[in-house]
C-alpha cells in the first residue's frame, strides 16, 4: 500500500502543476505543528522566489485545485503555508484497505533479500550474564523486523566456542583429573558418553582456569598447547571440547527459550575455523595481507579517516587466528552458504572499531560484494537503577537467569496479589507480563544509550511500559470478547475527535516500521505502539463502544478497535513478546 505521505504528495503535486506551476514544489510533510493541521505544504515559499510573486498567492491558487473531498480542512496561510487536516472518508477508506491487505498493506521493502542477524553472542562455559540481555533482545527484535518486512532472515549466534577458553578448561582439567582417558596419548577406545563435569563444575573451572594463566606462565603455556592441539583435531581434546558444546548448548538453549529469543544456526567460531586457511592464502596471494612486526595484517586505514583505524590483524605473530579473522572467515562461510544480502551484528558498542576494521577488510578483500550491507548495531550499557554499573551484592556480575527471576517474581507477587488469573494461569501470566516489562523496558531506549534497569518501574501497569501496552491489549479483547464477532466489520468513517486520532495514528505504522528498519531503531516501534495505546485508551474513555444504540455506528467501533488490537499484537510480536488473556 502507497503511504499517506506520498499518496497526499502526488495529490499536491498534482495540484501545483493545475495551477501552473512546477510539480516537485508539491512535497508534503507530517505538521510540526499538531495543533494547526495534520500535514503541510511549504512548497509555495520555495516557489514564489522561481515565479517572483507572493508565496500565498501560490499557495491560494494551489489549494483551489485540491480534491476537496480528502480533506477535512485545506487553508493556504501566511506568508504561504499550506495547511492540511485528512477527511474522516480518506481515513475510512485508507483504514478499510489496510484492514483487508494482508500485514495491513506494509510495504514489504526486504522481499527477495536475504537478511543475517548475528546476535545473543553467548561463549560456551560462561554462562550468560546481564551484558548478554541487550545483544539478545535487539537483535531478537531487528530479525522480526527484518522478517515482517519481507526479508528471509537467519539469525545465529555466533557462539565463542574456539580458542583459548576451550584450551583453559583442557589444561585444568587436566591437572584436576589427569587420569581421564582423553589425557592418555596411547588410550584407543571409545572416549565416554558422560562428560568429566556438571553445568556448575564447568562453570567454576572456566573462571579458576582463567584467573590461573594470570599468575602461573607454565599454566599458560600448557593452555596455549592444548589450544593449539584442539585445532589441530587432537581427539582427547575434541572429546572433551564436544562434552563442553554439550552440557553448555543445553543451558544456553533453556535460557534463551526463557527471553523467546530463538536462533535459525547455532554456528559458532569453530564453523568458521575450516575457512581460515583458503581465506588468508587468498588475501595474501592478492595482496592484501601483509607482514608487519611478525604478525599478518590487513591494513584498512582510509583517507579521510578522523580517527586512526589500524589494521585489521589476521595471524598473531604467535601463530594464532584471533577475533577479526574468525569473523572473516565467518563473512566466507555465510556468503557461500547463504549469499545474504544485509548482514547485521548486534554486540556492545565497545566492539565498533573491531567491526569498523572487519567490514572494510571484508570490502576491499572482495570478501563480500560491494553492495552487501554491512551493519554494527552497537548497544550501550544496562546499568543498575542508580545509573552505576550492575553488580551483585558481592560484587559479582549477575547472571541473565537471576534477572529474570528477579523480575519474575515480582511480577507473580503483583498477579497474585490482585487476583489476576486462576491459580492455574498464573504462571503463564506472570512469564508473560514479566518478558514484556523486561523487553520493552530495553526496547524503548535508543540501542546505543546507556540506560538505567529499574524493575518496579519497568513492571508498572501504568506508563511508557510493556505491561501498559499489554493491558490496552486485553482491554480491547474484552471489548471484542463481549461483542462477539468482529472480524468482519468495516471501518467506518470517525464520528469525534479521539476516533480520528486513533485513526491516523494506526497510518503510521508503515513509516514508523520502515523508519525503525532502516536506523536499527526498535525503540520507534515502542514510541509508536505507546501513541497508539494511548489514542486507544482515550477513545474508549470518550466513548460508548459496547453501549452505543445505533448498530452501525457501534459496529464501526468495534472494527476500530480490533483494527488497533492487530496491529499492537503485531508490533509486540516484532519485540519478541505477546499479550495474555486477562490482566
Ligand atoms: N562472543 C563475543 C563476545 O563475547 C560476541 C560475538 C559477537 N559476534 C561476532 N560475530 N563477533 O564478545
Amino acid at each position: 500500500m502507497k503511504r499517506i505521505l506520498d499518496i497526499i504528495t502526488a495529490n499536491m503535486q498534482q495540484a501545483f502543476a493545475d495551477a501552473g506551476y512546477d510539480a516537485a514544489f508539491g512535497t508534503v510533510t507530517v505538521s510540526n505543528r499538531p495543533d494547526l493541521c495534520e500535514y503541510q505544504c511549504n512548497g509555495a515559499l520555495a516557489a514564489a522566489k522561481q515565479y517572483k510573486c507572493a508565496p500565498i498567492q501560490i499557495a491560494s491558487a494551489v489549494v483551489a485545485k485540491l480534491d476537496a473531498n480528502d480533506y477535512d480542512m485545506v487553508e493556504a496561510v501566511m506568508p504561504g503555508f499550506i495547511n492540511l487536516k485528512l477527511s474522516g472518508s480518506f481515513l475510512q477508506r485508507y483504514l478499510e484497505e489496510m484492514r483487508l491487505a494482508e500485514d495491513f498493506g506494509v510495504e514489504k521493502t526486504g522481499a527477495g533479500k536475504t537478511a543475517v542477524v548475528d546476535y545473543g553472542g553467548a561463549n560456551v562455559a560462561k554462562p550468560l550474564h546481564i551484558g548478554h540481555l541487550r545483544p539478545a533482545i535487539i537483535g531478537e527484535a531487528l530479525k522480526r523486523l527484518h522478517k515482517f518486512m519481507g526479508y528471509n532472515t537467519i539469525g545465529d549466534v555466533h557462539l565463542g566456542d574456539w580458542g583459548l577458553q576451550i584450551g583453559l578448561i583442557v589444561a585444568e582439567l587436566q591437572v584436576r583429573k589427569p587420569d581421564l582417558p582423553y589425557f592418555d596419548p596411547d588410550f584407543t577406545g571409545e572416549y565416554p558418553k558422560e562428560a568429566p563435569f556438571t553445568l556448575s563444575e564447568l562453570e567454576e573451572i572456566y573462571p579458576t582456569a582463567s584467573a590461573k594463566k594470570k599468575e602461573d606462565a607454565e599454566f599458560a603455556e600448557k593452555a596455549h598447547v592444548a589450544t593449539f592441539e584442539l585445532q589441530q583435531g587432537h581427539p582427547g581434546y575434541r572429546a572433551i571440547w564436544q562434552h563442553i558444546m554439550r552440557v553448555s548448548l543445553e543451558d544456553l538453549h533453556r535460557i534463551y527459550d526463557l527471553l523467546d529469543v530463538h536462533f535459525e544456526k547455532w554456528l559458532g567460531e569453530s564453523d568458521a575455523d575450516p575457512y581460515i586457511p583458503a581465506m588468508i592464502q587468498r588475501l595474501k596471494d592478492e595482496g592484501h595481507a601483509v607482514m608487519s612486526e611478525g604478525a599478518l595484517v590487513f591494513p584498512v586505514a582510509e583517507e579521510g579517516d578522523k580517527k586512526e583505524v589500524p589494521p585489521c590483524i589476521l595471524v598473531k605473530s604467535d601463530g594464532a587466528a584471533i577475533y577479526a579473522t574468525t569473523d572473516l572467515a565467518t563473512m566466507v562461510q555465510r556468503m557461500q552458504d547463504w549469499a545474504p544480502d544485509k548482514m547485521l551484528y548486534v554486540t556492545d558498542k565497545r566492539q565498533n572499531l573491531h567491526f569498523e576494521q572487519v567490514f572494510r577488510a571484508a570490502k576491499k578483500g572482495g570478501i563480500v560484494r560491494p553492495e552487501t550491507e554491512l551493519g554494527h548495531v552497537g548497544h550501550g550499557t544496562m546499568n543498575g537503577k542508580d545509573g552505576k554499573p550492575f553488580k551483585t551484592r558481592d560484587g559479582g556480575v549477575l547472571r541473565l537467569e537471576q534477572l529474570i527471576s528477579d523480575m519474575t517474581d515480582f511480577v507473580r507477587g503483583k498477579v497474585v496479589e490482585n487476583k489476576i488469573v486462576s491459580d492455574d494461569e498464573v504462571d503463564e501470566t506472570t512469564a508473560k507480563i514479566a518478558l514484556a516489562a523486561l523487553k520493552y523496558g530495553d526496547l524503548s531506549n535508543q540501542p546505543t544509550k546507556d540506560y538505567n534497569f529499574d524493575l518496579e518501574r519497568f513492571a508498572a501497569f501504568e506508563g511508557n511500559t510493556g505491561p501498559y501496552i499489554l493491558y490496552t491489549i486485553v482491554r480491547i479483547k474484552s471489548i471484542l470478547a463481549k461483542f462477539g464477532a468482529w472480524e468482519h466489520l468495516s471501518i467506518q468513517a470517525p464520528t469525534n475527535a479521539s476516533a480520528k486520532d486513533l485513526m491516523l495514528s494506526i497510518t503510521k505504522l508503515g513509516p514508523t516500521l520502515e523508519a525503525a528498519l532502516n536506523t536499527s531503531s526498535p525503540n520507534q516501534i515502542c514510541a509508536y505502539i505507546y501513541d497508539l495505546a494511548g489514542c486507544v485508551n482515550k477513545f474508549y474513555h470518550e466513548t460508548r463502544i459496547l453501549g452505543e444504540e445505533d448498530g452501525n455506528l457501534k459496529n464501526g467501533y468495534i472494527a476500530l478497535i480490533g483494527l488497533a488490537k492487530r496491529i499492537l499484537e503485531a508490533c509486540i510480536h516484532i519485540l519478541g513478546f505477546s499479550a495474555p488473556e486477562k490482566m
